[in-house]
């Protein structure tokens, strides 16, 4: 009996050796005599020759063989002949001659070529052809990486004394922010469960019940905007433990990720930028990179002139400031040169962010002196021009570009640390081969609600304001910072976290301020409150998302590639069609009467992916 093996492990070491291998057709090359096929399984790629004159069988199967049929080869391994060798492919030095050419189950012409490049194929097409756009090595390889991570993290916990427990799906809404999905209830007419946004209370349920150490690879639904790094359902590494310091959690966190990061080097060629991983206070953040996730792969950071353009004669800069706004610019290297049309597009940029508009000066790559043409420049004397370029650190010789937004300080922020992100695009600041981890910390622990007139959750109302600001509840809310933290990575926040609230009053305060009334906040919270009155450990954990963290690993900028059945931007399932229609029956048997409103058929009908 031959022995199996899979397509990518065939090496020069089994020539003259006699195996089975089975796969898919990659392609075929018929060259008027031999046939060359490249049989793909998930370990790779093996070729296989059939000549006519060897095998006149064989060479009638595969005369019939088509792309992606399914086959089973059993034959002698040779060394290719010279000039045939492929160094690009790791069993590019052998190649197998069939002595028995089996064909298992033929496949119809496909929607698209799976050995083909994805640019050229309509999304929604991969997506309804699922289980052939994940036979590309790309979607295997995205696959197998996820495996890894969950892998290694499971490993890295449990052998650190945290057990993996399982939390319920059907439940009760836990608020991070978004809309729950629910589910009716048979046995209780009228009645809704709702699907986790996170394990969050469980967790901390878990904490109060003695576990001390938790974790849970978690699926989690949220029923809100998709981008490209959000899907309606994903999951998270999620942990929990009792009496940890916020330090005991981040250099555990670190550790992991420092841990996979060079466990994954081989496979992903990404490096750290720095360990210990550096960290930023939320405030820190924001002044210095606009975000709460900066992409600090590069620098080009935002620069504050508040203090120097205060009493400007420029009043779109000193109004601002008069009005408790700020200026604040970035330093564009060598986009001087840039034409009116070039302008009008940053301008563009900054305005979908809600600045009002963006003025600039422009440095001469020659002298570092102000090209005339920019039209700000007549307010400012000549020292308080080159005061402004030295604050930037603009040098000769670059043809630098200044660019400034003067508002209230989170349109600053935002509008210039996007703009951050698109330059460095642009310029090509960014280096893909790091991996930029960064620690945010001491968030604030609520943000005013305008439009509600409340206080909201910064993280989520289970977070507890630092120790030292617990008094601020009653006098300043908006001022209180959380022992709360965020893990961001080039950009992307991949995980977050706080230590928790464990007493009941703090937590009832908490929800007070939310605008709960009391009978609201015992209808939702009620098992929450009760239980802290029963000896409630101090806690505080963690949650990671497991698809960023592949797509960081993996350099990839689209969650749906790193998931095996992703949804569509609408949220569906193109494969399977859901969400669909149910049948009268069932409806019926949930108690529930169907009275959609026309205007929202309509806009069903012509949803876009
Ligand atoms: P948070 O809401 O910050 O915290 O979520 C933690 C991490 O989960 C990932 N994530 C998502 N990934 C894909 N699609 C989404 N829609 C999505 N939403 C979130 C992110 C994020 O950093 N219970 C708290 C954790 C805690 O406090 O312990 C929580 O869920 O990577
Ligand atoms: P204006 O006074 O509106 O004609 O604007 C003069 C210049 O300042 C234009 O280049 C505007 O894009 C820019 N500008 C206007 N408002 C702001 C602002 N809030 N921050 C920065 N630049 C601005």
């Amino acid at each position: 009996m031959a022995r199996v093996y899979p397509c990518g492990e065939l090496r020069s070491e089994q020539i003259g050796e006699e195996v089975t291998v089975r796969g898919w057709v990659n392609n075929r090359r018929d060259l008027g005599g031999l046939i060359f096929i490249m049989l793909r399984d998930r370990s790779g790629m093996a070729q296989i020759v059939i000549d006519p004159r060897d095998n006149e069988a064989a060479h009638t199967n595969a005369s019939e063989v088509r792309n992606e049929y399914v086959l089973r080869i059993t034959g002698k391994v040779r060394q290719r002949p010279e000039g045939t060798i492929n160094d690009k492919l790791p069993t590019g030095q052998v190649e197998i001659v069939p002595t028995n050419f089996e064909i298992i189950n033929p496949a119809k012409p496909l929607p698209f070529q799976v050995n083909e490049a994805t640019a050229e194929i309509d999304e929604l097409t991969r997506l309804r052809y699922r289980y052939l756009d994940l036979r590309r090595p790309y979607m295997q390889q995205m696959i197998m990486l996820r495996h890894k991570i969950v892998k290694y993290m499971r490993d890295y916990l449990d052998s650190r004394g945290f057990l993996e427990i399982e939390t319920p799906i059907l439940m009760k809404s836990t608020p991070e922010g978004a809309r729950d999905y629910l589910v009716p209830s048979r046995v209780h007419p009228g009645e809704f469960y709702a699907l986790p946004q996170s394990p969050q209370q469980l967790k901390q349920l878990l904490m109060i019940a003695g576990f001390e150490k938790y974790f849970q690879i978690a699926r989690c639904f949220r029923d809100e905007d998709l981008r490209a790094d959000r899907q309606p359902e994903f999951t998270q590494l999620d942990l929990e433990m009792s009496f940890p310091t916020q330090e005991e959690i981040l250099s555990l966190m670190e550790g992991l990720y420092i841990g996979l990061a060079e466990e994954l080097l081989p496979i992903t060629n990404k490096k750290l930028m720095s360990k210990p991983f550096p960290r930023f206070t939320y405030d820190e953040a924001m002044a210095r990179y606009g975000s709460d996730k900066p992409d600090i792969r590069f620098g080009m950071e935002l620069t504050d002139l508040s203090d120097l353009v205060k009493d400007s004669e420029f009043k779109v800069f000193s109004g601002a400031i008069a009005g408790g706004g700020q200026v604040k610019g970035l330093r564009l290297p060598g986009c001087a040169a840039y034409t009116r049309r070039e302008l009008d597009g940053l301008v563009d940029f900054v305005k979908q962010f809600k600045a009002k508009g963006l003025a600039w000066l422009a440095l001469d790559s020659e002298n570092g002196q102000l090209v005339s043409k920019s039209p700000i420049a007549k307010f400012f004397s000549a020292e308080q021009l080159t005061e402004i370029a030295g604050r930037f650190g603009a040098e000769t010789g670059t043809g630098d570009l200044l660019v400034f937004v003067a508002d209230a300080p989170p349109v600053v922020a935002n509008s210039l640390g996007r703009l951050r992100n698109e330059m460095a695009r642009r310029l090509k600041l960014i280096d893909d081969s790091i991996l930029a981890f960064c620690w945010i910390i001491d968030f604030p622990l609520l943000e005013w609600n305008e439009d509600e007139n409340r206080w909201d959750a910064v993280h989520h109302p289970f977070t507890a304001p630092k120790p030292e600001h617990i008094g601020l509840l009653d006098t300043d809310p908006g001022a209180a910072k959380a022992n709360a933290y965020d893990l961001v990575c080039n950009g992307y926040e991949t995980g977050g976290g706080s230590i928790r609230i464990h007493e009941r009053d703090v937590q009832a305060r908490m929800f007070e301020l939310m605008s709960y009334t009391a009978e609201q906040t015992q209808e939702r919270f009620g098992h929450m409150l009760n239980a802290f009155e029963y000896g409630a450990p101090p806690h505080g954990g963690i949650a990671h998302g497991i698809e960023r963290t592949v797509m960081i690993f993996a350099g990839e900028e689209n969650i749906r590639n790193v998931m095996a059945f992703p949804k569509t931007q609408s949220a569906s399932d193109e494969m399977m069609q859901a969400p669909s229609p149910v049948d009268a029956k069932q409806l019926a048997d949930l108690h529930i009467g169907l009275a959609i409103v026309e205007k929202d058929k309509e806009k069903d009908k012509s949803r876009v992916s």
